[in-house]
């Protein structure tokens, strides 16, 4: 939600900033603006729209000269997406500017107090009081630091901000609490970001800002502060992976490139935790007593990694029989739960950012829950804040709609299950054992899904003017049943539900009607017949079948009109398989109507708002 990226060095800053938003513009991209000290003014450039707007307004920031900089792609908040909205946000005088990420709660309160003091507002913004009252604080506390501080101590809610003054045109100052920011250190300059992408390319040394830390960064150092402007020594963490990761690498989009690279990401995930055909998660800090003693799991996530979380809930109790309780964060976080004693809260995020799945960690471990985080984003403020964290090694996803990171979370929940079931003797020895082997073939059974995409794309082509697609599944189809969903209507636009089978006909399947698709999810064994009878009533109200189904099943074709099928494998660890074609239904869908597949309208990679 929103990226931040900064530069103070010996290069002209604009286009190492455009550079960086580029890399951002997933985070939000409905507006961009850039603002650089020239040597005697901040000049501020600012966009609605996508961020070759900027590019072009600023002559890919040949225009906009300068060493010392910052910027911002948003994803609006407070005030609809507009140049005067756009940040960076000034004072009055334009000595003093803002870039922001977050929601600064209370800032009604704080336009009303500095109002009262004289300050004019242009924008319909949280921000602009930020650059207002920092104006306040630096008058009346003669630097800056001290402005943040006390500012810090205003302000409610999220931020990261990057802030330049004229009066210091040798730094940026940066500070973050609950919003991402991260610094970049080199011998040409030094950055700050919401993440490492943006800055990839400059560096791989970076400090990963904890809640409530104030940077100051100039040409040729950094130091980090606390609340009390005390130093504090900060550990560098080297990152390992490449830039091409997060780039297209000559790919139409960045969504087909991750749908692709699922059988590595899997691999990746899997292979190091399974050693002599043993699931071994060495990260894992539970004790095998503890393990035993679980009397229940809540998962907690938002959207995707929920729907990974649903899988792992039938997973989970299936094999280790521990009940599990699933939770949407932002749900759990104000329900006020009944947290049990020996009980374990499974976090779920990609980003290891978003806003209520971070609070939902928290409130978790306030009730003293032990928790454990699956993330992808190393060194994020999930992965930071859980007792364990189990990271699922997906490498950066760029794509607004997930695809590799959601099929690492099931196969870390898999691994999770697998592990507890062991320790706790509720699985079989030789089920356990098929399981694993099963588990370890998943990357190479995707990947031979992944070979010929004609006959989903043919499919595609025909239902992309569709009105209405359901879809329905049983037992963790249905769990898959509600990802397929989400991504079809978040990238195509085309409205989508998802159901248990069983419980269409207690009302929606009134919406049935002639010509209706209804995407069926037939992969489990035990359950078919059931779906098969679900199938047959929608059928005859007029439904057309999009079967998804184990090879070898031909039963299904009989009431299909067309099916895909996935290679045979133990009904656990379907949902692995039958996403795979779902993803590239939507995927298709989407291109074929025209969309902006990688960044769907109103969406943003990363939720650090709430
Ligand atoms: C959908 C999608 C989102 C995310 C959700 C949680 O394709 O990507 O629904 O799954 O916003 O994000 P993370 O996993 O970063 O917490």
């Amino acid at each position: 939600m929103c990226g931040i990226v900064g530069y103070i060095g010996k290069e002209e800053a604009a286009p190492i900033l455009l550079d960086g938003l580029e890399k951002l513009e997933y985070r939000g991209y409905d507006s961009a603006g850039i603002a650089v000290y020239n040597g005697t003014d901040i000049k501020i450039t600012k966009t609605k729209g996508r961020l070759k707007f900027l590019a072009e307004a600023t002559n890919e920031g040949l225009s906009m000269p300068g060493t010392l900089g910052i910027g911002h792609t948003r994803w609006a908040t407070h005030g609809a997406p507009s140049d005067i909205n756009s940040h960076p946000h000034a004072n009055e005088s334009g000595t003093i500017a803002v870039v922001h990420n977050g929601i600064i709660e209370n800032y009604l309160f704080l336009k009303d107090y500095l109002m009262k003091k004289g300050y004019n507002f242009v924008s319909d913004t949280d921000t602009e009081v930020v650059a207002h009252l920092l104006d306040h604080y630096v008058k009346k506390y003669g630097e800056i630091l001290e402005a943040v501080v006390h500012l810090m101590n205003r302000v409610e809610g999220s931020y990261a901000l990057g802030i330049i003054v004229k009066e210091n045109p040798d730094e940026i100052i940066a500070v973050r609490k609950d919003s991402p920011l991260i610094v970049g250190l080199s011998p040409e300059g030094n950055f700050i970001a919401s993440d490492i992408p943006a800055i990839l390319k400059y560096t791989r040394d970076i400090y990963l800002l904890e809640d409530r830390e104030i940077v100051r960064l100039s040409r040729d150092g950094v130091t980090v502060y606390d609340v009390f402007k005390e130093p504090i020594i900060k550990e560098i963490t080297h990152i390992d992976w490449d830039i091409t990761a997060a780039e297209k690498g000559g790919y139409e989009h960045f969504m087909f490139k991750e749908i692709l690279e699922q059988p590595k990401a899997l691999k990746d995930t899997i292979s190091p935790r399974i050693h002599n055909g043993e699931v071994v998660i060495e990260e894992m800090k539970m004790t095998d007593e503890e393990i035993k003693n679980l009397k229940k799991i809540y998962i907690v996530a938002c959207g995707s990694a929920y729907h990974a979380g649903a899988v792992g809930k039938y997973v989970i109790e299936d094999m280790a029989r521990i009940p599990v309780e699933i939770d949407i964060a932002s749900e759990f976080r104000y329900r006020n739960p009944i947290f049990e004693k020996d009980s374990l809260a499974i976090i779920i995020s990609q980003s290891g950012e978003t806003a209520d799945t971070l609070a939902a960690l928290r409130e978790a471990k306030k009730n003293g829950v032990k928790t454990l985080a699956i993330v992808n984003v190393v060194g994020s403020s999930i992965a930071r804040d859980a007792d364990n964290v189990l990271y699922t090694w997906a490498g950066p996803e760029i794509a607004v709609a997930t695809t590799k990171a959601y099929s690492t979370q099931v196969s870390a929940l898999y691994l999770i299950g697998l592990l507890f079931a062991k320790k706790r003797g509720t699985i079989e020895d030789s089920l356990y054992k098929e399981t694993v082997k099963e588990l370890v073939s998943l990357p190479d059974k995707v990947a031979s899904l992944l070979k010929d995409f004609d006959k989903i794309q043919n499919f595609a082509a025909k239902k992309q003017n569709a009105k209405d697609i359901f879809f329905l599944g049983r037992g963790v189809d249905y769990a898959t049943a509600l990802e397929g969903s989400l991504k079809l209507k978040e990238i195509s636009y085309i409205h989508s539900e998802a159901y248990a089978a069983g419980e269409l006909k207690h009302g929606t399947i009134s919406l049935i009607e002639e010509g209706t698709l209804v995407v069926s999810l037939a992969t489990q064994e035990n359950l078919f017949n059931k779906m098969l009878s679900n199938i047959k009533e929608v059928r005859t109200r007029g439904a057309v079948i999009m079967a998804i189904a184990l090879e070898g099943n031909t039963e299904i074709e009989k009431e299909a009109d067309f099916v895909l099928y996935v290679p045979k494998v133990l009904g656990n660890l379907a949902p692995s398989l039958s996403v795979i074609p779902l993803q590239l239904f939507s995927y298709y869908i989407a291109v074929g109507k025209g969309c902006d597949v990688d960044k769907p309208r109103n969406l943003a990679k990363s939720v650090t708002v709430e």
